[in-house]
């Protein structure tokens, strides 16, 4: 979708393809389950965001494919595992990896990609960005895990929504932009603004999955709605209705946990009565202008555009 950028079909190929050959290993089905979950799609913006950013500096092909490859395996690691913590039974529109080999498998097949995510870039990135995309995934799994901890959590405020979000999404997408912008040389306020800008998109692009979970359509999202709510993750549409005069219909459905699909529905028409998706989408605005007043630090280019497209494409995504 971002091919009008000439650089940015060959380079996401050239990523594609190094995620595919540096993923052997001797276990057949870990491969094949690795394989379908890269040919299957997804979206690549973390990736895209590393190349954008350091395409503005010196870029050394060598060097940044690697990372930009490195920080989508360790995002399809987070994938996988969070799809055996959700029992969820389809990603980016195919059979998840747990659901197709078992849980066993999705869970040595996610070890397996964050090991090599690391192993892949241990010898070429300096040693700060390292110990910044480890960071990254412990900040992951401590939002995945204080998410987990908060189930069925009635109590839970949008200060601490934005926490966890913060950890679990907003950190890796201030990564890529950091890793790519640091790696290519760039000066210090730059690296800065980029992280800046990251931090930003990461928020909103993670409150537009939420939403997406409420109002999306399931052939186009790939992944199956309504399951933050069937498993009792409270997100933002839902925290805000909870703060309404909806509140008492919505809680008197919640104390069931055990939800049907008809007390989904109930709860999704709730919640967008309330204004709680009219809210979400305010916020999510909010945070892309602020990551969009970031980019005013660089200077005309076709990279710049292409953030600001990036940007544009966080709000407006439907998958
Ligand atoms: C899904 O990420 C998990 C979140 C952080 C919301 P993406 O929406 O980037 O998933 P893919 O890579 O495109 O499948
Ligand atoms: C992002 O959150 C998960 C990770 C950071 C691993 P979600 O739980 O919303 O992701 P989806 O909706 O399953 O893709
Ligand atoms: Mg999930
Ligand atoms: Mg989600």
């Amino acid at each position: 979708m971002f091919d009008k950028y000439e650089f940015v079909k060959e380079d996401m190929k050239k990523i594609d393809e190094f995620i595919l050959a540096n993923v052997k290993t001797n276990s057949p089905t870990i491969k094949k389950a690795i394989d379908d979950l890269v040919l299957s799609g997804g979206k690549r913006i973390r990736p895209l965001l590393v190349i954008a950013i350091a395409r503005m500096g010196e870029y050394s092909e060598e060097k940044i494919i690697p990372i930009a490859a490195s920080i989508e395996i360790m995002h399809m690691a987070t994938l996988i595992h969070d799809d055996i913590i959700d029992d969820s039974k389809m990603r980016r529109g195919q059979k998840s990896v747990q659901s197709k080999y078992g849980k066993e498998t999705a869970v040595f097949t996610g070890d397996f990609l964050f090991s090599q995510a690391f192993n892949l870039i241990a010898d070429i990135i300096s040693k700060e960005n390292l110990k910044l995309i480890a960071k990254g995934v412990k900040a992951i799994c401590e939002g995945e895990i204080e998410q987990f901890d908060n189930r069925y959590n009635l109590d839970l405020s949008i200060k601490k929504y934005l926490k966890r979000i913060y950890r679990k999404t907003a950190l890796l997408f201030a990564i890529s932009c950091e890793s790519g912008a640091s790696q290519a040389g760039l000066p210090k306020e730059m690296i800065r603004a980029m992280r800046h800008f990251g931090l930003e998109i990461g928020t909103a692009f993670q409150i537009v999955d939420d939403i997406l979970d409420y109002e999306g359509v399931e052939r186009v999202v790939g992944k199956p709605l309504g399951s933050d709510l069937l498993n009792g993750i409270y997100t933002l549409p839902l925290i805000y209705a909870l703060k309404t005069d909806r509140k008492k219909v919505i809680k008197g459905i919640l104390r069931k946990r055990d939800l049907s699909r008809r007390d989904v529905n109930c709860i999704i028409k709730e919640v967008k009565l309330s204004g709680g998706i009219d809210y979400a989408k305010e916020l999510a605005l909010k945070y892309v202008k602020k990551a969009v007043k970031y980019l005013e630090v660089i200077p005309d280019c076709e990279q710049k555009s292409l953030m600001m497209d990036i940007a544009d494409d966080v709000l407006k995504r439907n998958h």
